[in-house]
């Protein structure tokens, strides 16, 4: 197929873009950024250096004309959403309408679009928390991937456009950034990389669902292949503690670091774990790293990344 990746550069993104070139698609990249310097686009991919909240960005898409565009380019963390949440709606929701707009233009059959578990907000509902949850976003980036779902429905329903909606748990692994939504495993594993203190807000028993990066990647893929819409969770379905991560990192990195207990933090969603059932059910996708090998990786990653 025809693919092309918006934020390809970035962390899940280049991930995806891999796995599409190891199955032999061809492949275009689409990100603001170059990517960083500890990885490289494989070669033969053509990378357009553009925002993709324009109409230039929109144009070269429909030229392109993907079967499927596999749209990751957004602003990707909550706090910088409350900093300024109109570069966040305007990278999110008029990024998602230029990439509607281009996959319309070029004809495209999906989009597949990274959704977050940031759109329950802090759901006063049974764990594991179902699609069906209400939305309850408490941060301008959860608003956001709420109304882009939306919007993907409204295409879906005005043009015909299938989509993929993949409301990810917290994804971690090797090229991740310390500043993105999932980022508690890429700090903890800096800090025992570097074998410096880790800061742990609160009483160490907040739990999250973490759900190694290619695990995502190779669930996009699923989705794409899927014929028809889709609005499904990425996860594991399994609840880890920040206590339990600290010491799975220890016995990764076979080395303790101080932990400095901190108060908790403000608005600290305390639970989150996300039921995984209709993504095996209808995508046959099923998260298989399990955390210590994810975090063993990550670990490894990051100390070759801190020794130069
Ligand atoms: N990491 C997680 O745990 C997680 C969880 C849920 C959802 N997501 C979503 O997955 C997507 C990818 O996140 P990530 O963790 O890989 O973050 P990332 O920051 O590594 O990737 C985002 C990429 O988008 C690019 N980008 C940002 N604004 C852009 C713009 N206006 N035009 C073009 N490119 C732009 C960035 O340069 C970056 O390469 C995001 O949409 C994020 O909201 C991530």
């Amino acid at each position: 197929m025809r693919a092309i990746v918006t934020g390809g550069t970035g962390f899940i993104g280049s991930h995806i873009v891999d796995m599409l070139c190891a199955d032999g698609h061809h492949v275009g990249v689409m990100d603001i950024s170059p990517p960083a310097k500890e990885w490289s686009v494989p070669s033969g991919v053509a990378v357009h250096l553009l925002d993709v909240a324009t109409r230039e960005a929109e144009d070269v898409i429909a030229a392109f004309a993907p079967d499927v565009i596999f749209h990751l380019a957004a602003n990707a963390s909550v706090p910088a959403s409350v900093a300024d949440p109109v570069e966040d709606a305007r990278t999110t929701l008029l990024g998602l309408l230029h990439v509607l707009e281009g996959a319309r233009r070029g004809g495209s059959r999906k989009v597949v679009y990274s959704s977050s578990a940031a759109i329950y907000g802090d759901p006063q509902v049974a764990m594991p928390i179902d699609e069906t949850a209400p939305l309850t976003p408490l941060s301008p980036y959860g608003v956001a991937k709420a109304a882009g779902e939306s919007y993907l429905e409204v295409y879906r329903m005005l043009h015909g456009l299938q989509y993929a909606a993949l409301r990810y748990a917290n994804v971690y692994g090797p090229r991740q950034g310390l500043t993105g939504e999932g980022g508690v495993v890429a700090i903890f594993a800096e800090k025992y990389a570097r074998e410096a203190p880790l800061s742990l807000y609160g009483d160490g028993l907040h739990t999250r669902d973490y759900i190694f990066v290619e695990d995502v990647a190779r669930a996009n893929l699923l989705a794409a292949a899927f014929d028809g819409s889709i609005c499904c969770h990425v996860s594991t379905g399994v609840e880890t503690s920040n206590l339990e991560l600290i010491a799975a990192l220890e016995a990764v990195a076979g080395a303790t670091v101080p932990v400095l207990r901190e108060p908790e933090r403000a608005g600290d969603i305390r639970r989150s774990v996300l039921n995984p059932h209709m993504a095996a059910s209808k995508l046959g996708f099923r998260a298989q790293v399990s955390l210590a090998d994810g975090l063993s990786r990550t670990y490894r990653w990051m100390r070759q990344k801190f020794s130069g």
